[in-house]
């Protein structure tokens, strides 16, 4: 394997429309955030690149919606993102923005010399235009129905239903998402990247010398190179970015993926002055951390830019991970189904590290995983807590009591303590490779066994049993139990940094290279420690009650606030509809049921009968305001028992967009009994 010099690591520069949620973190940050800080454990020579990105159709749309200019909304959420990311201990050399002056000198600079060499194709093209905005539309410009999956709401650059990307002239009903008008065609003339011209490399590069990538990755760009590459539009007609620094190309800038990347590079610019060596020597080792929507434009499209400028390195790997579910739904930032970086940090104050650990052990490296709640809670109470923390604390608390807080001599060793310890040097390694092969949930588990391994190791030896009759062998157990406690503040580091800082402050040491993790001499004799402290505490079920409910309300908003309606359901035949009984009833007396917030006991004329119904709407109506209501009731839904008292139907309410429920009532009275259908 070739031996680099120094790394250049990038992340994903998020988009500055919106806040940062778990997807991102799990799928980019946190694993970008363990491998930059195993190689500074290591000493390495290393420069970790990020900032927002800031240009693109969705923050104008954004900023159209709000009455505010795009600066505005980047300028918003740049701050949030940025501060989020500081708190949660994403150490980024540096966090720069798509919009600054050396971005726009660079973007520029770029697509001039790739210009200046004839490396693109120049094209007038027809494309949408709005003639109610006088404007073209570009990609989210454009809605309409999507020709592989007949989504309704494709873009013009994507369907996010079956993740297609299209082009805006693919959509069946391309509608204006500016007017909403029926958009015409117009000449425009564009600049076009020719990928089909850097196929043969790309085909050599990745598929023969890249076979190690992730096969999420290679499979990827295999299906992308095998299906033959066109030609790539990299400019638009738009207000909003980087202008297209040639003659005659007034409104048109920079498409948002051309410029993008090469944030990376203009990043690395604010960041050093030696920032060629970085992006120019082939002895620096480029990584670029990536979400799965992401590989086709870090593996195809910068790699052919870089390529066609000459003189810059290529990337040695590209380890996208797959996508993150939230309690078994796909995480959506219209829909609001996500848990947002900067409200986890305010509702867990201290926790960052709970956080930072349950997504890197969930991280959805090959296939997609799912976060919930429950997973949370359990791996902090099971793990962390009686575990890791479990561990850390006996070790110190017995030698505060035993040793006066001082690290007691280590005697002669049995062959049971030479096993423990040789396990803990044996993690090291294990640690690394894993690390080094973009595997961090193994290399997290590996870190969790030392843990384990000293658990094991106090409850085989039981030192508290035996110090009244051989302290100097309880001596030797802790001095052993210690040294374990110090290797684990190493090998905790690049996964749960705070907790490392607080685990070396309660050794009383500064922070130790990677180096000496798993050795058996790490803290000397007599050294005093500082004061035991708990590493981790647990959560308890009322915290995480009070996610799930933030859970259940944003779904009761967005569903009535037609962000993304519920899709249609299966077709049923009219049998099947026939099947319900749903009949005009009125209310004849409501109360509350007692010790409940939510239910009403109504006893409502069904036309048919008297009949009591238990309905969760106490929060929505009060008694009187329903008593004397006629409204639709399905009269045979099977009995429910609820709180004692048999329900006989179910009355039939919607939500609206606060999440109220509101009761269907006919439009003017008919007699109870009636059907519906
Ligand atoms: N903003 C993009 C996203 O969130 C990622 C851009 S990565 C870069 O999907 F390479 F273009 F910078
Ligand atoms: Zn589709």
């Amino acid at each position: 394997m070739k031996q680099f010099k120094r790394y250049l690591i990038t992340s994903a520069l998020p988009y500055a429309n919106g806040p940062v949620h778990i997807g991102h973190l799990a799928g980019v940050y946190i694993p970008s955030d363990i491998y930059v800080r195993y190689l500074r454990g290591r000493g390495a020579d290393v420069k970790w690149v990020c900032g927002s990105d800031e240009h693109g159709v969705p923050i104008t749309i954004k900023a159209r919606k709000e009455g505010v200019t795009p600066q505005d909304v980047v300028d918003k959420y740049n701050k949030i993102i940025k501060d989020a990311f500081q708190e949660l201990g994403i150490s980024f050399d540096i966090y720069s923005r798509t919009s600054s002056p050396t971005h726009a000198a660079t973007a520029s600079d770029f697509f001039r010399l790739l210009y200046d060499k004839g490396e693109f194709i120049e094209q007038e093209t027809e494309q949408f235009y709005d003639e109610e905005a006088s404007q073209f539309l570009a990609d989210r410009y454009i809605t309409g129905t999507c020709p592989h999956c007949g989504n309704e709401r494709a873009y013009g650059d994507q369907c996010e239903a079956c993740g297609t990307t299209l082009n805006a002239t693919d959509l069946i009903n391309p509608k204006s998402a500016i007017s909403g008008s029926v958009p015409v065609m117009r000449k425009t003339k564009h600049w076009f990247l020719p990928l089909d011209k850097h196929e043969p490399f790309l085909r050599q590069w990745i598929l023969d010398q890249h076979k190690e990538w992730k096969p999420n990755v290679y499979g990827q760009c295999k299906s992308w190179l095998d299906a033959g590459l066109q030609p790539r539009a990299v400019s638009r007609d738009l207000n909003w970015g980087i202008p297209v620094p040639v003659e005659g190309a007034e409104g048109k800038v920079l498409y948002v993926w051309f410029d993008a990347p090469i944030g990376y590079i203009s990043a690395t610019k604010e960041l050093t002055d030696d920032w060629e060596k970085y992006w120019k020597d082939p002895d620096t080792k480029m990584v670029h951390f990536i979400g799965k929507d992401n590989i086709v434009f870090h593996c195809i499209v910068f790699p052919s830019m870089l390529k066609a400028h000459g003189g810059y390195i290529l990337p040695d790997n590209v380890p996208a991970n797959e996508f993150l579910n939230l309690e078994g739904d796909k995480i959506s930032t219209s829909r609001n189904w996500a848990v947002w970086l900067h409200e986890y940090l305010a509702d867990f104050p201290g926790k960052q590290d709970v956080l930072r650990y349950v997504l890197c052990a969930n991280a959805p490296e090959t296939k997609d995983n799912d976060f919930t709640w429950r997973d949370f809670q359990a791996r902090n109470n099971n793990e962390l807590v009686a575990i890791l923390g479990n561990f850390v604390n006996r070790a110190l608390v017995l030698t505060t009591k035993y040793f006066d807080g001082k690290v007691p001599a280590c005697g002669e060793l049995t062959d049971f303590d030479r096993e423990i310890m040789a396990q803990v040097a044996a993690s090291k390694g294990a640690i690394e490779s894993f690390i080094e092969a973009y595997r961090f949930r193994d290399a997290l588990r590996e870190m969790m066994n030392i843990a384990r391994a000293g658990n094991k190791y106090l409850a085989d030896t039981e030192p508290w049993k035996l110090f009244k009759d051989d302290p100097a062998r309880v001596a030797t157990i802790l001095n052993l139990s210690l040294q374990i406690t110090a290797s684990l503040s190493i090998a905790m580091e690049p996964f749960i940094p705070f907790s490392a800082a607080k685990l070396t402050s309660m050794l009383g040491v500064d922070r130790l290279s990677w180096e000496r993790l798993g050795a058996a001499d790490i803290l000397s004799v007599g050294h005093l420690l500082g004061k035991p402290e708990l590493l981790f505490d647990k959560i308890d079920d009322e915290a995480v009650d009070a996610q799930l409910a933030k859970l259940e309300a944003a779904k009761a908003i967005n569903a009535a606030a037609g962000y993304e309606p519920a899709p249609q359901k299966e077709s049923i035949s009219y049998d099947d509809f026939q099947k319900m009984d749903i009949r005009i009833a009125r209310i004849l007396e409501a109360e509350k049921v007692a010790k409940t917030k939510k239910l009403l006991k109504l006893t409502i004329d069904t036309g048919i009968d008297k009949r009591v119904i238990v309905s969760g709407i106490a929060e929505h109506y009060s008694p009187e305001q329903l008593i004397g209501k006629q409204v639709l009731v399905l009269v045979n839904l099977l009995p429910r028992e609820l709180k004692g008292i048999t329900s006989q139907g179910m009355i039939l309410m919607v939500e609206d967009h606060n999440g109220a429920l509101v009761a269907v009532s006919p439009e003017k009275e008919v007699k109870e009994g009636t059907m519906v259908g």
